[in-house]
C-alpha cells in the first residue's frame, strides 16, 4: 500500500466518526460521537433527530481527531467520506462538511461506500500496534457483513472487487437483534444487549427455528422474529404476565434463555452459509465486519468454521465493528490510490449498492 494520509468522515446512520488514516492501514486518530443514548427512548434511529445530532457534533469530532493524529493540512492526501447507503439527511450532514473541507483546504474528495467501509476496518491497525502484527486478509476470500442494515455476503477476489454471494431476503441480522431485544424488554440497541442477557442463561437448550432455505446463500429472519414473537408471547402468559404492558418483563433467567435461544440460532444461520461459501469457493481467508460483527458469539462460532477450514478469520476488534470513520478512511485509501475522485457534485446515495451476483 501506497504511503498516504486521509481524513474520513462517517455520517450514515446515528454515528458521527472522523478519523485520521495512514497508508490506508494505520489509526492515527479515530473519533466516534455515538447517538445511543438520544435514540434509546424511542426505541429506534429517528431520522431528523440523527441527522440534527451530525450537525451538532461533526465540528468537535473534527476538532477532537486533528488534535490527535497531529498531523497538519498540508500532511492530509485526500478526504474520504461515506456517500451511502444509509439515511440521506445524516449522509448529507458528513458529505456537505467534506466538501467544505476539501474546497477550502484543496484536497482531492473521495466518496465511500459504508459497506465497503465495513470489509475494510479488518486492515486497520491500532496506534502503537505494528501493520507487521496484523497480517492482512489473503485473496481470494469472503466477506460477511452483518450490521443494523445490511447482511452482505461477498466474495473477493482482489481489492475492491466484490462479487455478491447472499444478502437477506428481508430483515438485516441487526434489525432482527433489535427488534428481538425489544420484544425482551431489553431497551435499544437489542445487539448488546441480548448479548449480555444471554451469557446469564443456565438453560441452553431452547430452540428457535432457521431458515435454510435449501442450498440458498441467502438469509430471511422475519420467520424467526415471527417465532420469537410467539415464543416470548408464550413465556409470558406462563409467568402470569398481562399481554400488552411492556413494563411487565419476563423473569431474568427466562430473558436471558431466550436471548441465548435466538442468539443461537441468528449465528448458526450466519456461521453455517459463510463457511459453506468460502468452501464453495476455495477461500484463503475470512472477513467479518459490521456492528452485529461485535457480537462475541458470531466472532467465536466463525472463528471455529474458519480453522475448521483451515483458514484465517479477519475480524476487526469491537470498537471497530460499529460504525466509525476509521474504516471510511481504509476503504477511502484503496479508491484514492485507484485514482477515483469525487467531484463537488458528489450526492448522498440511501440505496446504493456494492455488489451484483
Ligand atoms: O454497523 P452498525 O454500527 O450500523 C449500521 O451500519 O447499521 O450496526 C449496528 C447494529 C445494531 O443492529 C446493533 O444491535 C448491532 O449492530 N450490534 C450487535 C452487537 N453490537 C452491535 N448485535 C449483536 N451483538 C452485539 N454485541
Ligand atoms: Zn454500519
Amino acid at each position: 500500500m501506497k504511503r498516504s494520509i486521509i481524513l474520513s468522515i462517517e455520517s450514515s446512520c446515528d454515528e458521527t466518526g472522523i478519523a485520521v488514516i495512514a497508508d490506508g492501514r494505520r489509526i492515527l486518530a479515530d473519533v466516534v460521537a455515538s447517538q445511543v443514548a438520544l435514540h434509546a427512548p424511542s426505541g429506534g434511529i429517528v431520522p431528523e433527530v440523527a441527522a440534527r445530532a451530525h450537525l451538532r457534533w461533526i465540528v468537535p469530532v473534527l476538532d477532537e481527531a486533528w488534535a490527535a493524529a497531529g498531523v497538519t493540512w498540508a500532511d492530509v492526501d485526500a478526504i474520504a467520506v461515506t456517500c451511502g447507503p444509509g439515511l440521506a439527511g445524516s449522509l448529507l450532514v458528513g458529505i456537505n462538511f467534506a466538501k467544505a473541507l476539501a474546497w477550502v483546504h484543496d484536497k482531492p474528495l473521495v466518496g465511500v461506500n459504508h459497506l465497503e467501509g465495513h470489509v475494510y476496518a479488518a486492515w486497520l491497525t491500532d496506534p502503537g500496534q505494528e501493520a507487521s502484527d496484523r497480517p492482512e486478509p489473503i485473496f481470494p476470500l469472503v466477506a460477511l457483513v452483518v450490521s443494523g442494515g445490511h447482511t452482505f455476503l461477498a466474495e473477493m477476489r482482489d481489492h475492491l472487487t466484490y462479487r455478491l454471494i447472499g444478502t437477506t431476503l428481508d430483515d438485516a441480522a441487526g434489525e432482527a437483534f433489535d427488534k428481538v431485544g425489544r420484544l425482551l424488554g431489553l431497551g435499544y440497541p437489542g445487539g448488546p444487549a441480548i448479548q449480555r442477557a444471554a451469557e446469564g442463561a443456565t438453560r441452553r437448550d431452547v430452540r428457535f427455528p432457521r431458515a435454510w432455505m435449501g442450498d440458498s446463500t441467502d438469509w430471511s429472519f422475519s420467520g424467526l422474529k415471527t417465532a420469537a414473537r410467539k415464543i416470548v408471547g408464550e413465556a409470558r402468559t406462563e409467568e402470569g404476565l398481562p399481554p400488552d404492558d411492556p413494563t411487565a418483563t419476563l423473569s431474568e433467567a427466562t430473558t436471558a434463555e431466550l436471548a441465548w435461544g435466538f442468539q443461537d440460532s441468528v449465528v448458526d444461520v450466519l456461521v453455517t452459509k459463510t463457511v459453506r461459501a468460502a468452501a464453495a469457493i476455495g477461500a484463503r481467508s475470512i472477513v467479518l465486519g459490521g456492528g452485529v460483527a461485535a457480537n462475541g458469539v458470531l466472532r467465536g462460532r466463525l472463528a471455529e468454521g474458519a480453522s475448521s477450514l483451515g483458514v484465517p478469520l479477519f475480524v476487526p476488534r469491537p470498537g471497530l465493528c460499529t460504525d466509525n470513520g476509521a474504516m471510511i478512511g481504509a476503504a477511502g485509501a484503496r479508491r484514492f490510490h485507484a485514482g477515483e475522485r469525487a467531484g463537488l457534485d458528489l450526492d448522498a446515495r440511501p440505496s446504493l449498492p456494492l455488489a451484483a451476483r
